[in-house]
């Protein structure tokens, strides 16, 4: 993808400059115990995958529980260590990061997990959890830091009284809004999502997602938005990268993405999404059956086993990605073969 790529017509940033995250080859396989003398098998969570983010974008990553979403974020938070690939972040090597350049980066990439309870203290009041995320970083004198909470809670949408309020006393929406402003605490240039909304009632998911899209605009933030429903992420991001089996199956402008999905399993979770208008329905089969096992990956084409189109190839040859538009791309044989057709008809 080159640097000029535009994405969906409205409020899209244009991409002037280098991506402020730019991931390359990503590998993460767990090794599986099988006792004291059986080999271990590998799973493979996240077989090569190649991602870009530019400032100011949202990029959502969307598939299947057991796709390796997850693992992906924890890589790129740098919880845990991919077993392979390059993460650049603002153009430094995340992987090598020590010390002081790696507190900076921690600072500079915040998460935000579908439990807020992984990030505030269920113990703590909602003031002190958002406090601590500045202490961490040593944001600010300490004079300073209680008109800061409040004001970050105001900038999630909480009244400043919740402060003194424990998470417990709160709804599962405004402890998510927590999450959020402990969060942007630091300051932070990009935040990854881990389905912030997944655990969300649907009514509230709404509002969340329409905070995220806010403070996104406001603050020009970039936002790796991690979901396995493909409607959450229609309306927030620019740009969708749509995951399978530990690889990336198709990406592209949000837009085109949903106008003109090119790879089968996109089609299927299309699919999936109900729509009030008919048009928008697509025709094909819906998505049967269970994601394989990371294990023992299927030969070829990982979606074969589950795919409506598969033919022969598809067995013995993994597809590569293709090019269907400005920055939309495709791992698909059978795609790849009407586009040819389609370009040798008269
Ligand atoms: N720490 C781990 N050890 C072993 N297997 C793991 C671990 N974390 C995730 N997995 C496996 O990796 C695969 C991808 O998981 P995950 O990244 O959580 O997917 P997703 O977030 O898309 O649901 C799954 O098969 C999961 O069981
Ligand atoms: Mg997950």
């Amino acid at each position: 993808m080159s640097g000029q790529v535009m994405v969906s017509e409205e409020a899209a940033p244009v991409h002037p400059g280098a991506p402020i995250l730019q991931v390359t080859g990503l590998v993460k396989h767990f090794s599986t115990d099988r006792g004291l003398f059986g080999g271990g098998a590998k799973l493979h969570a996240v077989d090569g995958v190649d991602l870009e983010i530019f400032p100011g974008e949202v990029l959502a990553v969307v598939g299947e529980s057991g796709s390796g979403k997850s693992t992906l974020a924890r890589c790129i938070l740098r919880l845990i260590d991919p077993t392979a690939g390059r993460i650049v972040f603002d153009g430094q090597d995340v992987l090598a990061l020590k010390g002081r350049r790696l507190a900076g980066f921690r600072q500079q990439v915040q998460p935000v997990f579908q439990d807020p309870f992984s990030s505030i203290d269920p113990r703590w009041r909602v003031g002190t959890s958002v406090a601590e995320a500045l202490d961490a970083f040593a944001i600010g004198a300490k004079a300073e830091r209680r008109a800061r909470v409040l004001d970050l809670l105001d900038r999630v949408g909480l009244d400043p009284s919740l402060a003194g309020r424990r998470p417990h006393e709160l709804s599962g929406g405004q402890r998510q809004r927590v999450g959020i402003a402990a969060a942007l605490a630091p300051s932070p240039r990009l935040i990854v999502a881990d389905e912030p909304v997944s655990a969300l009632d649907v009514s509230v998911q709404a509002q969340v997602l329409n905070l995220l899209a806010d403070l996104q605009r406001d603050l020009r933030l970039a936002i790796l938005f991690v979901a396995h429903d493909l409607a959450v992420v229609e309306h927030i991001s620019h740009r969708v990268a749509v995951m399978y089996l530990g690889k990336i199956v198709e990406t592209g402008p949000t837009d085109a993405v949903f106008r003109d999905p090119r790879h089968p399993y996109t089609k299927a979770l299309l699919e999936a999404i109900p729509r009030p208008d008919p048009d928008r329905r697509m025709e094909g089969s819906a998505l049967h059956g269970e994601i394989p096992s990371p294990i023992a990956p299927p030969s070829g084409c990982r979606f074969r086993t589950r795919c409506p189109v598969a033919i022969g190839r598809c067995v013995t040859e993994e597809p590569e990605m293709t090019a269907f538009g400005v920055g939309h791309t495709a791992a698909c044989h059978v795609a790849r073969a009407e586009q040819q057709d389609d370009h040798h008809r008269p």
